[in-house]
């Protein structure tokens, strides 16, 4: 099934001069939900893992469906103040200020391997600080998949040597 007539454009959302890839009609479509998620599934084929890593919020949405699919655990990362339990955080830089993301010490055990899922690949900054803090546990990164890549924001330059898949480009 081909997903792009499912993703809506936005303009000057959230600020103007901005071209916003909207995913809820995708979300809303029966078989454009299934199929988005057994197409994550399939880019996982062959790749031996433990756990899905989700970031909050829009990662939740693609990353549990995932892990209940391939039959493996999830990880969130979540937002600053969210987790109750031991954490690490990463802060790493946005186009104005900063942004942080946090994940529980426990979450995941030396040694596993890991795969991270999220909607959006756009400058990379998220997914980067989602990898230090897997490594930071000891975690190993066997894939990195994205519903949407922006191509010529080139966020893989900051995944070099990751193996990165993503299901549509623009
Ligand atoms: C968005 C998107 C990705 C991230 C991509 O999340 O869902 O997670 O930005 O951008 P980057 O590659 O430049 O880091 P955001 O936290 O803005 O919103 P969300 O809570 O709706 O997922
Ligand atoms: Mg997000």
């Amino acid at each position: 099934m081909n997903l792009y007539s499912l993703i809506r454009d936005v303009k000057d959302f959230p600020t103007e001069g901005i071209l916003f890839k909207d995913i809820t009609p995708l979300l809303q479509d029966r078989e454009g939900l299934r199929a988005s998620i057994d197409q994550i599934a399939e880019k996982l084929e062959g790749v031996e893992f433990d756990l899905v890593v989700g970031p909050e919020s829009r990662g939740f949405i693609f990353g549990v469906p995932t892990a209940y699919k391939l039959g493996k655990g999830f990880v969130p990362v979540r937002k600053p103040g969210k987790l109750p339990y031991e954490h690490i955080s990463e802060t790493y830089a946005l186009e104005y200020g900063t942004s942080t993301i946090e994940m529980h010490i426990d979450a995941i055990k030396p040694g596993q391997k890991v795969v991270i899922v999220d909607d959006l690949l756009a400058t990379g900054g998220t997914t980067r600080a989602m990898v230090n803090l897997i490594e930071k546990v000891g975690g190993e990164v066997a894939k990195i998949v994205f519903v949407i890549e922006l191509d010529s924001l080139n966020g893989r330059s900051v995944l070099e040597g990751y193996e990165v898949e993503s299901l549509l480009h623009y």
